[in-house]
């Protein structure tokens, strides 16, 4: 009997990335709050992050975004199936942030739907995308957060460790020749135990706003058990990587990049070391835009690629953790470099 060629499969064919132009440094925080760039820097790596101007929402955030990548892939708007957004920040209450993407975008005959999957919603994200993608249906996935609306400024505990962005990936049927990064495999798992820990639990119905709750500032708060976070991202990432990598018959030794999500370039360094993967294997930004939640992987992919460090024939490792708590990764092959198009409004380094 002839061999059956495997067909099926799916690909991200095109990257776009956007940051807003505010860039914010560590020391105009210190005017802010009680903190410094010393303190910031050494428990995070952070040095910047950008912010949303005034009336800049995760919509147009996203959209940038979007169209950034569609225009990276010369692809026509009206052929997109999906639009997903992953966001943890979203427009409004109803309808989706991704219906006014869609509108944005003008991507006429897609299905527009958010997903709430906090910083690893991207990854997980990506599960369904591949999932209509093999079908034959092109899907758009965008991480996109607007975190400086959402937390609370005076909070130095969580405020100087969040910022704004989007980046998006155009997801593909398999197409032979076409530069892509091949979906190899993807591991995602939640443990809603751990839901209280990290958090933004006001607003919704289970702790509906009152004016008393606003006056205190609830509806801006953002719950967060820092070192208990910290241990679990370092632990899951590593499960994640491991069983993502297991599933697709391939080693740590084989990867050749990993782009983890970028919340704390001290968490990226303990799963680096747990992992036992040489730090150079290791893509980090947190420096320039701190944990920007479900877009931090999309921008640091655009940021690895303009760097010259995806090359066709690698193996490239992506995995996060957030809220949920929820973790996950996903192994690819790279046929070739996708193409890329950002707006990152980067500072000086
Ligand atoms: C938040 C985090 C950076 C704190 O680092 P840490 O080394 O654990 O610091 P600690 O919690 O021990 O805090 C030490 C002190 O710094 C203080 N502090 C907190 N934020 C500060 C700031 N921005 N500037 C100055 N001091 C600060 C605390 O109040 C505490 O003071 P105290 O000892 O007098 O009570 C760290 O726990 C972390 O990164 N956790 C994971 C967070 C994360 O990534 N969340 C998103 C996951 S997707």
């Amino acid at each position: 009997m002839a061999p059956v060629e495997d067909t099926a499969g799916a690909g991200i064919v095109a990257i776009g990335a956007y940051a807003p132009r505010h860039r914010m440094v560590n020391d105009e925080w210190a005017q802010h709050i009680d903190t410094s760039d010393a303190w910031i820097y050494t428990r995070t790596g952070i040095k910047a992050r950008h912010i949303a101007a005034a009336g800049e929402s995760t919509a147009m955030v996203a959209a940038r975004a979007g169209n950034l990548c569609l225009e990276a892939a010369e692809f026509d708007p009206a052929a997109v199936r999906w639009v997903l957004v992953s966001t943890d920040t979203p427009e409004m209450w109803n309808p989706a942030t991704a219906c006014f993407v869609q509108a944005e975008l003008g991507a006429t005959r897609a299905v527009a739907l958010d997903l709430t999957g906090g910083c690893s919603g991207f990854i997980a994200g990506l599960a369904l995308a591949e999932a209509r993608a093999r079908l034959g249906e092109p899907v758009l996935l965008i991480g996109c957060e607007v975190l400086s609306q959402a937390m609370d400024w005076s909070d130095r505990s969580t405020a100087v460790l969040f910022g704004d962005g989007a980046g998006a990936a155009l997801v593909m049927p398999r197409e032979p020749g076409r530069p892509a990064f091949e979906i190899m495999n993807i591991y995602a798992r939640t443990d809603g135990r751990d839901a209280d820990i990290l958090g933004k639990p006001y607003g919704g119905t289970r702790n509906p706003l009152t004016p008393e709750l606003v006056r205190e500032g609830h509806h801006h708060r953002i719950v967060m058990h820092g070192p208990y976070v910290f241990r679990n991202a370092v632990t899951k990432m590593a499960e994640a990587a491991q069983a993502a990598l297991e599933d697709a018959g391939l080693r740590l030794e084989d990867v050749d990049l990993v782009v983890p999500h970028q919340a704390n370039q001290r968490i990226i360094d303990a799963l680096t070391d747990r992992l036992k993967i040489p730090r150079d294997k290791v893509f980090s930004n947190v420096e320039e835009y701190a944990n920007t939640g479900s877009a931090s992987i999309g921008i640091a992919l655009a940021e690895a690629i303009a760097a010259g460090l995806i090359r066709a024939g690698q193996i490239v490792l992506t995995v996060a953790f957030g809220s949920g708590f929820s973790w996950a990764a996903s192994v690819w092959r790279v046929t070739g470099v996708p193409p890329v198009r950002s707006e990152l409004n980067r500072g000086p380094s």
